[in-house]
């Protein structure tokens, strides 16, 4: 393989897409402190994902002065966006909201602020942008982010360990509820097609059924569980069901809205009320829902995210000065390395139903609702 070659680089301009998650501000400080340290590049925060280069307004130099106490705050203090893809952009013409390429106005603004490289924090969907605009000659690279643990090309993304933590502590206090209440308790987390969040804390939360995307469940199997556990005098559970889980014969997930390729990608939840119709029906045990929703990606990282979003930050550095553009930072197993931004975006990292954890939840005696 031909070496990178090492770019000339003046500004760096760094921005946070998708939706916000525990550590960003981290990796912006990282990068920030590395960059002040061992170069002599000017940054440029970019305002709300590609806002600030569609627009050309409110972005800022970041400064070591100006990232100074970001490093446990939540959020992002560029702000972000999951509904402004550059490519096709949502604008309104003749009153009708239509997609309109801006990309090329993104390179422009490039060219006219100077920028020779461009570090973007995001998930999924801001990959998929960086890859094309890196098709596009953009000198772009990537660090991971997100709560749903699912972009393929690294075994972590700084956010999930958070979100599992905030859900772990949630399962802790409802349990004293459905224990002294004699109730079934059903906690709706996010994850979209992935069951991370729901398996791990599930697990790390004693729940005794964990519903996943991966993992199709019926109701007949989730009572059967609830009425084992009746039978030995318990007389509560704990459902953990990630928002896109989905019932044996369903192809789609529950949806709260629907998506569309252009403006935005359909929002899942709703499914801990079906789930709860189910058991009320197949149990007859009184029923409550909670849907954690947005608690799980606010707020402080917890330190494993804090430590994994620093060592992000600084390997992107690294990638912008050796040059390897159209790659993203990544970690496999405890090493910090890097893929080509492509591969991140070839599929989604899914649950496997065979693998280990779910094998160790099974040993534990939680149910899947699949047998
Ligand atoms: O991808 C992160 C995530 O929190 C998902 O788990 C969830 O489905 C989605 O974003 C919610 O998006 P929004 O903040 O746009 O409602």
């Amino acid at each position: 393989m031909p070496k990178a070659k090492k770019p000339n680089i003046k500004t760096v301009a760094i921005s946070t897409g998708g939706g916000d998650a525990p550590g960003l501000n981290t990796v912006i400080r990282a990068a920030v402190r590395k960059i002040k340290r061992e170069q002599d590049w000017r940054i440029l925060g970019i305002r709300e994902s590609f806002e600030g280069l569609i627009t050309g307004e409110g972005n800022v130099e970041l400064t070591e002065e100006n990232v100074k106490g970001i490093l446990a705050k939540g959020g992002t203090v560029l702000g972000t966006s999951n509904r402004g893809n550059p490519f096709s952009y949502p604008s309104e013409r003749g009153g009708k909201l239509v997609a309109v390429d801006l990309s090329g106005l993104v390179i422009q603004r490039m060219l006219d602020m100077k920028i020779d490289a461009l570090l973007l924090i995001g998930g999924d969907g801001t990959m998929r942008i960086a890859h094309r605009f890196h098709e596009l000659d953009c000198p772009v690279v990537g660090v991971p982010k997100t709560i749903d643990n699912d972009l393929l090309g690294t075994d972590r993304t700084f956010g999930f360990e958070t979100a599992v933590d905030i859900v772990t502590w949630a399962l802790d206090k409802l349990h004293s509820t459905a224990e002294s209440h004699d109730r079934v308790m059903i906690v709706e987390v996010m994850g979209r097609e992935a069951g991370w969040i729901a398996l791990y804390a599930g697990i790390a939360g004693g729940a005794d059924v964990i519903l996943i995307p991966e993992i199709h469940f019926s109701f007949d199997h989730v009572a059967k569980k609830i009425h084992e556990r009746r039978a030995k005098g318990r007389d509560f559970s704990i459902v953990v069901v990630a928002e896109g889980a989905k019932m044996k014969g369903d192809e789609d997930s529950t949806l709260v809205e629907e998506g569309d390729e252009r403006f935005g990608m359909p929002r899942l939840g709703g499914i801990g009320y079906r789930v709860k119709e189910g058991i009320e029906q197949y149990v007859g045990l009184e029923t409550r829902v909670v849907v954690l929703g947005h608690l799980q990606r606010g707020g402080s990282p917890n330190a494993f995210d804090r430590v994994l979003a620093s060592r992000m930050g600084c390997a992107a550095v690294d990638l912008i000065a050796q040059g390897k553009f159209g790659h993203m930072a990544c970690i496999e197993g405890d090493k910090i390395t890097s893929v080509p931004i492509e591969k991140a975006i070839s599929g989604s990292k899914l649950v496997n139903p065979d693998g280990e954890m779910v094998k160790v939840a099974r040993a534990l005696g939680i149910s899947f609702g699949d047998e």
